[in-house]
């Protein structure tokens, strides 16, 4: 059986107490499968503080949907990685479509990024996806491997994640085919071992876009796929185990 990597991005939902009743669930049920498997939350920084109180004890590992390039400084209204990190936090997201697109974040921005989770030993989830109109006009590998060798060219290997999330099928009900997601994941590989070796090959690659209980099993079932980054559907408890659950089937 595969080790599956499930991740939740709960982008702007929950509050403290929506998150202590969540994990109260989850991890009833989480425990009998969290010796094979893992389980990553990005929760909103505010609630931060309710993930680290459970996060020693439950073998949890979570993180930062952003943060800033720099730890500390004149920045309103950021997050900073390195307080995260004294809070338990040992992942963050990069690149998510929601920060290229509504907040306009950059190539060379989140390569900045991920060289201070570098520094800092967090594991980055780089997000990487094309747009509906890149895939019609056939750019998918393209932009993809763009966004990855902009964000890790250069760079010596390092503890890492990619999340391939199509932007067409984020929030949109619309998940890409198990044939879809496995000819870009293959891609993403072979450029992984391209830039860092047999190094690549040690990479998680994640999909992400509108998964389900119900289209887990063929995506998981694709060679490259290594776990699922998701959205709407792991607000729910049950509903986030059962991806689990339906992908181990
Ligand atoms: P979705 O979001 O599962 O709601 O499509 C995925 C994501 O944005 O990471």
């Amino acid at each position: 059986m595969k080790k599956v990597i499930l991740a939740a991005n709960w982008k702007l939902h929950k509050s403290p107490m929506d998150a202590e009743e969540f994990l109260a669930e989850f991890l009833s049920q989480w425990l009998q499968y969290s010796s094979e498997h893992e389980a990553w939350f990005f929760p909103p920084a505010m609630l931060f503080e309710t993930f680290s109180k459970k996060a020693k004890a439950e073998n949890l590992r979570f993180g930062l949907q952003n943060f800033w390039k720099e730890e500390s400084g004149a920045f309103t209204g950021e997050n900073s990685l390195s307080v995260a990190k004294e809070m338990g936090g040992s992942l963050a997201l990069i690149g998510h479509s929601e920060r290229r697109h509504v907040f306009g974040e950059s190539d060379n921005l989140l390569q900045e990024k991920l060289l201070l989770a570098k520094e800092l030993g967090i594991k980055p989830v780089l997000c990487v996806g094309e747009t509906l109109e890149q895939r019609k006009s056939g750019q998918t590998f393209e932009t993809v491997r763009s966004q990855l060798i902009n964000a890790l060219g250069g760079t010596e290997s390092f503890d890492l994640a990619i999340a391939y999330e199509p932007v067409w099928a984020i929030g949109t009900g619309e998940v890409a085919t198990p044939e879809q997601a496995a000819e870009v994941h293959a891609d993403i590989r072979g450029n992984l071992k391209n830039l860092w070796q047999e190094q690549g090959e040690k990479v998680p690659i994640l999909y992400g876009g509108s998964v389900k209980p119900g289209n887990a099993k063929d995506l998981i079932a694709q060679d490259q796929i290594d776990g699922f980054l998701v959205g709407g559907a792991s607000l729910d408890p049950q509903t986030f185990i059962e991806i689990l659950t339906e992908s181990i089937k």
